[in-house]
This record gives C-alpha cells, structure tokens and sequence, in this order.
C-alpha cells in the first residue's frame, strides 16, 4: 500500500500511473490494459476496477509513499510499545527537516566528528534532506546506510541510522542517531537503539553492533551502558578547532540477549534481506 492507501503488488510491471484524486486521495489511473487481463473481463470491467483489485491482490504490501515497488526497504517497518521506525516518505523527511531546524541539542555542546547541527536552521534542515536523499542513491548491498525516521504518536521525533560495510562478511552494523532537542530525556534515544538492535541481531543475523560518542556525551553513553555494548578504545577527533576524543562501544550478540527488554516487532524485512548483503 503506498502512503495514500493503495496496496501495490510487488514484482510485475504495472499497467497504471498514480495521480492526486480528490481530497488528496491518490488514484491508480490506467495507462494500458495489464499483459494479464483476459479480454472477456476487460468487456465486463473498466480498467480502474481491474487495476484496484490487483492492487488489493493476496501478496500486496506496503510501499510507504514510494511510486515504485522496487524499493522494498520503503516497506520495511519496526515497531516498539510507543515507537515505529520507518523509510521516511517525503512528508516524514520533510518534518524530519523542521525537527533538525528546531535544535537537535543544546548549544554549547558538540556531540557530531561532523559539526552540521552548528550551522543554521535552514542550513540543518537543507543537509538532513540532503543527506538522505545522498544514501538513499548510494545504497549497495556492500555499503549501506538504513536511516529510519522515528514517529512517537504521528510525529516524527528522532533519526535513526544504521550502516553496513562488506555486512555479508563481517555481520557488524554501526549505529548514529539523534532526538529531537524538545524529546530528549524520555527514553526515546534508547528505546530506537533498542529497536534497531533488534533488527540487526534478529532480522540479519548480525554478530556485532557498534556505537561512538564523544567522552563529554553522557546521554549516548549512558544509552549504550543500558543496552549492554563493553568499551572499545578510542578515537580522536579535530572538532571546531579543538581535539575530541570520542569512546568506541561493542556489542556482541549474547550481551545483546542479555540486556533486551524492549520488544520489537519487525515486518516488511523478507524482501529486503539481499539488500543488507545478507543470506541466511
Ligand atoms: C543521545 C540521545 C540520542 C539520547 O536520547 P534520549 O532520548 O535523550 O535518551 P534517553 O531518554 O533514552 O536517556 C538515556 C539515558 O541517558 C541518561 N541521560 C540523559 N541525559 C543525560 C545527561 N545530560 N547526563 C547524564 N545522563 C543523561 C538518562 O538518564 C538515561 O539513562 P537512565 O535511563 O539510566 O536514566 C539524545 O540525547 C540526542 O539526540 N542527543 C544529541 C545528539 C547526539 O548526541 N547523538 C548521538 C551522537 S553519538
């Protein structure tokens, strides 16, 4: 189903193209009569009814406000007791935007290597966009960066990312994220971690997840202590002028198992697991 309602069947060409109906309301608008319409029912229906029922066929799944159905990870979804985690659609990335604008942390402080959140409002919402819209193009099976918005009661309230690098060999995952300046302090950071962990261990099978934070950063550190990652050395950074030293953290699976308490319900994964490089 794409964001408007409409079910779209995954794996055939489709024999329509998608417009605004009234009220904003999408419709499915016959451009040619489908390869596997039988002429007696094409005398016996329009088009539009015969394109909606192969909308609706057994099979369909949601497309989250793409207009093409292969891009399957636009259908993947995770969902906790106050979060669900999705690909954004062009609204989610819009209010995504409007978020960074609106302060992503305190001024003062400095929690990214990249220092984009010193920059304007405008400034922050055109890279958020913009940096989406750079992953999304460079996504390879060998080289992937999931970056997930997180809606809490129909607002989109934080960014969550996850990348893979040669993923079909070393099952490891990094993780990045940031909250909402207005939504920080009411378990949300940890929550999405919780959720994205769930996905990397149970849906692909991953052996390792790693994070960073600045050693200033006891908000994503104290994350990372609850969510069960041991200290992994350390790194140095050149921020706004400044040496910085950011604390590598490693999870592996059984201290993952042992410190999950946040259930996670994962769907629309199967037809994306080969673009995560992973086989089972
Ligand atoms: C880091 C971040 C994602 C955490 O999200 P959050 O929703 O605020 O975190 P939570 O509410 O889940 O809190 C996690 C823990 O941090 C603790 N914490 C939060 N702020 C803290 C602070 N200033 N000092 C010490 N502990 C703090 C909380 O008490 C909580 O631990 P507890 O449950 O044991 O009490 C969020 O603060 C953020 O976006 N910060 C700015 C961007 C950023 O730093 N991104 C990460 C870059 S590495």
């Amino acid at each position: 189903m794409d964001g408007s309602g409409i079910p779209v069947r995954q794996g055939m060409p489709l024999p329509f193209s998608s417009v605004r109906g009234t009220a904003g309301r999408r419709l499915c608008v016959q451009r040619r009569p489908p390869p596997w319409a039988a002429p007696a029912a094409a005398a016996s229906n329009t088009w539009r009814a015969q394109v909606i029922r192969f909308c609706r066929a057994p099979g369909s799944r949601r497309i989250n406000g793409m207009t093409t159905p292969y891009w399957p990870l636009a259908g993947l979804r995770l969902a906790t007791p106050r979060l669900e985690l999705r690909w954004p659609t062009p609204a989610d990335l819009d209010a995504l935007a409007s978020l960074a604008a609106g302060g992503v942390h305190d001024p003062g402080v400095q929690p990214f290597a990249n220092a984009w959140t010193e920059a304007s409002p405008a400034d922050r919402a055109q890279s958020t966009l913009q940096y989406h819209w750079q992953q999304w193009g460079a996504w390879k099976p060998a080289d992937w960066s999931l970056n997930l918005v997180v809606v809490r009661d129909g607002e989109v309230v934080a960014s969550q990312g996850m990348r893979g690098r040669d993923y079909a060999v070393l099952r490891e995952v990094g993780t990045g994220s940031w909250v909402g300046r207005d939504h920080h302090g009411q378990g949300i950071g940890t929550e999405m971690r919780a959720a994205v962990l769930h996905l990397a261990f149970e849906g692909i099978g991953a052996r390792y997840a790693t994070s960073a934070a600045f050693e200033d950063n006891a908000a994503s550190l104290a994350v990372s202590r609850k969510l069960g990652y041991a200290d992994d050395g350390i790194e140095r950074y050149f921020v706004s002028g400044r040496p910085v030293v950011s604390r590598r953290l490693r999870l592996d699976r059984a201290a993952w198992e042992a410190h999950r308490v946040t259930p996670v319900q994962i769907s629309g994964l199967d037809a994306c697991q080969s673009y995560f490089g992973y086989t089972q």
